[in-house]
């Protein structure tokens, strides 16, 4: 399952923790990877400092369309592309300015997942082999537990689309997956207070939990599984 000798890997947002723990994994996999962020390059590569396979960096903001195709036009051709990136703003949604905080999650959490799709996508349908793990949220399906509703409505979206990209790619031997984890410990949730007697292990995720099921859904055994999302919450909900 683990193996992914010789595969060419996009993980964005590879700054942050999640991303960052995908890149140890997939490296361990044998996999050749190439990191994006919205972050300076010198942090992306301080980030996954311990990472040997790295093919190259890039500063990239996904929510531009044309960021995000110039960086696949100097990629190219890969065979798994990950989306770990998003922000999580939690503020008053009767603020006056908070409709400049909705644009700007929608642009990051759905129209980026959109443009680095878009991008990467033809090229793995022209080489019939492709798997895409996009990152939703427990919030997408409950209304979560502290989010504010331009999350929940970005990550109900990305849930959304994982199918609509899964019809697009799957013909085409592409699969199109997501994960919807619940809280995880990373800087994103740093100052949450979650109350853990509501979790029944006790916890909440570990960014590696998290990681380990996107290895899964983009490993060549992962071949018949396209259009789903993945809970990774521990039980806190089960569908
Ligand atoms: N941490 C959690 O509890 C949790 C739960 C459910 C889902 N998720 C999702 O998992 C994904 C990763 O979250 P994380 O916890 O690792 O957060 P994180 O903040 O550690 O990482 C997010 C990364 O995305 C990057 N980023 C933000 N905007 C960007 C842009 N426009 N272009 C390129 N990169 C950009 C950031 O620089 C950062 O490196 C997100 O989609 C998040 O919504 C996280």
């Amino acid at each position: 399952m683990g193996n992914l000798h010789g595969h060419r890997i996009v993980i964005a947002g590879a700054a942050g923790d999640i991303g960052q723990h995908v890149s140890a994994l997939f490296s361990d996999s044998g996999a050749t990877l190439h990191l994006l962020d919205i972050q300076d390059e010198a942090i992306t590569r301080e980030a996954n400092a311990a990472v040997p396979q790295i093919a190259s960096i890039h500063c990239c903001d996904t929510s531009r369309r044309s960021e995000v195709e110039r960086v696949a036009d100097r990629i190219g051709t890969v065979d798994v592309l990950i989306d770990a990136t998003g922000i999580w703003p939690r503020d008053d949604w009767m603020a006056p300015d908070w409709d400049a905080a909705f644009d700007r999650v929608i642009d990051i959490n759905v129209r980026g997942p959109i443009n680095l799709v878009r991008a990467f996508l033809p090229r793995m349908v022209a080489q019939r082999y492709g798997r895409i793990v996009l990152c939703g949220s427990i919030a997408g399906w409950t209304g979560g537990l502290i989010s504010s509703p331009h999350y929940v409505a970005a990550k109900g979206g990305i849930h959304a689309l994982v199918r609509w990209f899964a019809q697009l790619g799957t013909p085409h031997n592409v699969c199109v997956n997501g994960v919807a984890p619940g809280p995880v410990s990373t800087r994103m949730t740093h100052d949450a207070a979650y109350d853990l007697s509501k979790f029944p292990l006790g916890r909440i995720a570990t960014p590696q939990e998290v990681a380990h099921a996107m290895l899964f859904l983009s490993s060549p055994q992962a071949g018949y599984i396209s259009g789903t999302i993945v809970d990774v919450n521990g039980a806190v909900h089960m569908r």
